[in-house]
């Protein structure tokens, strides 16, 4: 079946999950030819939960010691290229361009991005033990954050598509890759199962703390930091370039476009926790509740909402 959506495209429901139609000859591509090596790295994220931060995160982790000093820095690819130009998407980069890409020239580690659910991934993701990073955020922010982004998709003249019908079609399960609480508990599930598998991250303690679960990452990864890098600023150095204000400054991500026509500037937009409270009146932020308490309330996952 498929759903004209609210978001100018409409979605599709396969394997218990709506995914976005365009895209969809990408996710069957992906999910028959990706051979995944047991040193891959996946980001996994559900839209709009703060993937391109932590792209550039596990990018500058994985590559700190090619850009260790000063010299070096001042030619990091995160200053002159975005984040999803960096770390493409396996289902919509790599294999929507090409039913069967050639990814030998990605070095080892090979860090790929995908939205896929985990029930959906391609059987070498789970054969190959290879590392998953989830990340997912509070659904109120998530899904505010898809309103004002879809809000961008639509034609110049359509106006906002209303926030109560985005809402509606949010709580039944349909926004892309939704249903949002089936996303994130299956990876919730897999990181309790596999935690030397699976590393469950939530946006709010990233912004949080980030310090500490940027080194947990790197411990997850297999890449720790050193006692001499936890002191000689490789952390916050780390921290400071996938910061949203250098970022968003960054004349690459104010003025570019990503190869599917989105501006590079719409994937910054306040990057805060919070910014619901802006948007959701009381009933509809208890809409919100009521269906992940119903979806969400045997798993023990708490979510921070400021
Ligand atoms: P807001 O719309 O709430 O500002 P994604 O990358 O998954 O599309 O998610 C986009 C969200 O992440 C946006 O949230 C965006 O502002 C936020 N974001 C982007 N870069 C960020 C960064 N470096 N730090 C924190 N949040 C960031």
């Amino acid at each position: 079946p498929s759903e004209e959506d609210w978001i100018a495209t409409s979605l599709c429901l396969y394997q218990g999950f709506w995914f976005p139609t365009w895209l969809f000859k990408g996710v069957l591509a992906c999910q028959n030819h990706f051979q995944a090596q047991p040193s891959d790295i996946l980001l996994v994220t559900k839209l709009k939960s703060g993937t391109t931060w932590l792209k550039a995160i596990l990018f500058a982790l994985l590559n700190r010691a090619k850009y260790s000093d000063s010299d070096s820095q001042r030619r990091h690819p995160l200053l002159t290229q975005n984040p999803h130009d960096l770390v493409p998407f396996l289902e919509l980069k790599l294999y929507l361009e090409q039913e069967n890409p050639n990814l030998t020239a990605f070095e080892s580690p090979r860090l790929f991005a995908t939205h896929l659910p985990y029930s959906s991934l391609p059987g070498s993701v789970r054969d190959s033990r290879c590392k998953l990073v989830y990340l997912c955020r509070n659904p109120k922010d998530m899904f505010i954050s898809l309103w004002h982004f879809v809000n961008k998709l639509r034609p110049e003249g359509k106006g906002q598509t209303p926030l109560p019908k985005c809402l509606d079609k949010f709580c039944q399960g349909l926004s892309p890759y939704g249903p949002y609480w089936d996303h994130v508990l299956g990876f919730h599930k897999a990181s309790l199962e596999m935690p030397e598998q699976v590393f469950f991250l939530m946006y709010e303690e990233m912004k949080e703390d980030p310090r500490v679960h940027v080194s947990r990452l790197a411990d997850f990864l297999g890449c720790p930091f050193s006692d001499e890098e936890l002191r000689d600023g490789t952390v916050d150095g780390i921290l400071r370039m996938c910061s949203f204000d250098n970022l968003s400054s960054l004349e690459v991500n104010k003025s570019g476009k990503l190869w599917t026509g989105q501006e590079n500037k719409w994937f910054f937009r306040r990057g805060e926790v919070g910014d619901w409270v802006n948007y959701l009146s009381a009933e509809l932020a208890d809409r919100i509740d009521q269906v992940m308490d119903e979806k969400l309330h045997d798993s023990g996952l708490k979510f921070q909402y400021k």
